[in-house]
């Protein structure tokens, strides 16, 4: 009876299952932050669509070619409304489609089409306003903002890194930073202040060109919220600045390190790379995971490095390669800063581009003059990567686990060797750390996790200011730039007319 029972569950299964995949096709699912784009203002919006029943080892790209994606919408005056879309083949089964907005959209359709027939849940679709990312249209609450954004958890690290600060008085602390880590030559720092959403900043240092980057995530986070009153300091160099055991000062910077205890940010380049996807910047989180040619099984089971003299390390890896050319292609890109040395580990190589590195099934990441800021791209782009140990750390390393998502290699190097061969005789483990590191990048790393982490950062950095904060004179106001754009008919605008 039982077993009668349970097959005519298994059997209600089956038949639910096959109406399921007749409707569809497949199972096929969507899900991300691109499919409210009503709610969740991005520089290029986002979303994947999932075929359950492909994979890998399935994928053609004639299969591929049945799925294709049209969004459109109106403005308030024109049946058409500027919309680039871009999809992404992981060549998994799995599609990115991105799309960036160039003015306020209205009616905007998603349509999703499997062999020309929407699939179930398409189209989707929005009455708008949908703004485009130049839009200085900030809600007023920051709480459910980040609700919407889903960006409710506040990372570890940040809680970690703030732990030491309760109640600062920041007009004391700025003071005590530039007397003592004001060296025009060595260190560039800005103080900025957030006040009634506008920003301003004093910058010291003889290259501060890198400011560019601070003012662009401040600039992009006013325009999408109203942000607290704020007051910080931005270390624009790579290495972190506040020693441990020295005085506890409250820094921002892009590079962690076990001797230090700077307030970390994600770096300037995963940041640059969020706010310019589709714009400037042509590697970025998503582009990396739709410009890979091979399925794993087809990559070349070597390990591939290219990068410039910016580490002694960086010279003994060819050292090792040269000695194992079955198992590694590594080149110096560039010689710097060890010029002299140009004939014995030279001559340097020309880039390749990074997309190619995903010909190859093992990827290494030595750091430069900190840690390597192309850890992210390597992990999102579905290969094993061996990441030297390091005291250096970004944002994101905290959560990562060695031997889950990478596979660890000592500080010199030295058991390189054994960790490819290991890869090459554990081919199937090796190719499930690939996939988690995918995962992982997926995760936490694209770019409305990046947008994320810096909203939290300066929403609980926030909390813990304790003197009034003022604009000083002589500080530089840094503008959003022009952009015509009719906020009145946001849903806010609406609920405070009622
Ligand atoms: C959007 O669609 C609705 C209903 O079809 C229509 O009434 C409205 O005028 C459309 N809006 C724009 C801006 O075209
Ligand atoms: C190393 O990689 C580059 C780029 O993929 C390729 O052009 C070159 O032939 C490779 N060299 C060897 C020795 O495999
Ligand atoms: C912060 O420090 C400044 C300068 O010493 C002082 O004038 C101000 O009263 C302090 N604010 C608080 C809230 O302690």
């Amino acid at each position: 009876m039982k077993s009668n029972m349970y097959s005519l569950f298994i059997f209600f299964l089956k038949w639910h299952f096959i109406q399921c995949s007749q409707n569809n096709g497949a199972g096929i699912y969507l899900s991300g932050p691109g499919l409210k784009p009503d709610k969740i203002v991005l520089p290029a919006r986002y979303f994947f669509i999932t075929f359950s029943s492909v994979d890998e080892e399935t994928y053609t790209s004639d299969w591929a070619r049945n799925v294709a994606v049209e969004i459109k919408g109106k403005t308030q005056k024109t049946n058409y409304c500027r919309i680039w879309v871009n999809k992404l083949d992981r060549k998994d089964g799995t599609f990115i489609v991105r799309y960036k907005i160039y003015e306020t959209c209205f009616n905007l359709s998603i349509n999703i089409y499997y062999k020309s027939k929407n699939i179930e849940g398409s189209p989707v679709t929005f009455k708008g306003p949908i703004l485009p990312d130049q839009c200085n249209c900030p809600t007023k609450d920051l709480t459910s903002w980040l609700t919407d954004y889903g960006c409710n958890n506040v990372p570890e690290q940040i809680v970690n890194d703030l732990k030491a600060f309760q109640a600062v008085n920041m007009t004391v602390e700025v003071k005590r930073i530039v007397e003592k880590y004001h060296q025009p030559e060595s260190t560039s720092f800005c103080h900025y202040i957030i006040k009634g959403n506008e920003i301003f900043r004093n910058c010291y240092g003889r290259h501060v060109g890198f400011n560019m980057f601070a003012d662009n995530i401040l600039l992009s986070l006013t325009r999408k919220v109203k942000l607290p009153d704020v007051e910080m300091v931005i270390n624009l160099g790579d290495w972190p600045l506040i020693k441990k055991n020295t005085e506890l000062l409250p820094v921002f910077s892009w590079c962690g390190s076990s001797q230090t205890i700077d307030i970390l940010m994600p770096t300037y380049d995963i940041t640059e790379s969020t706010l310019e996807n589709m714009g400037r910047v042509t590697l970025d989180m998503l582009s990396v995971q739709g410009n890979v040619e091979r399925p794993w099984s087809q990559r070349e089971p070597r390990a591939i490095w290219r990068g410039r003299d910016s580490r002694l390390e960086r010279l003994k890896l060819v050292d090792i390669a040269r000695s194992h050319p079955d198992l590694f292609n590594v080149s110096l890109t560039n010689f710097f800063f060890f010029r002299e040395k140009e004939e014995q580990y030279g001559p340097k190589q020309p880039h390749i581009s990074f997309f190619k590195f995903f010909d190859y099934k093992y990827l290494i990441n030595v750091d430069g003059t900190v840690a390597a800021y192309r850890f992210p791209y390597l992990l999102a782009g579905g290969g094993l990567v061996l990441k030297q140990d390091s005291e250096y750390y970004e944002h994101f390393y905290q959560q990562l686990r060695e031997w889950e998502h990478y596979v660890p290699v000592k500080n010199d190097l030295g058991d390189l060797v054994e960790k490819v061969q290991w890869a090459l005789s554990n081919d199937d483990k090796a190719h499930q750390i690939a996939r988690n590191a995918r995962q992982f990048a997926n995760d936490h790393l694209l770019p409305q996790n990046i947008i994320c982490y810096h909203a939290a950062l300066i929403s609980e950095w926030s909390k813990r200011i304790s003197n009034k904060i003022q604009v000083q004179k002589g500080m530089t106001h840094v503008p959003q730039l022009e952009f015509a754009c009719d906020c009145s008919n946001t849903e806010e605008e609406i609920h405070d007319e009622l």
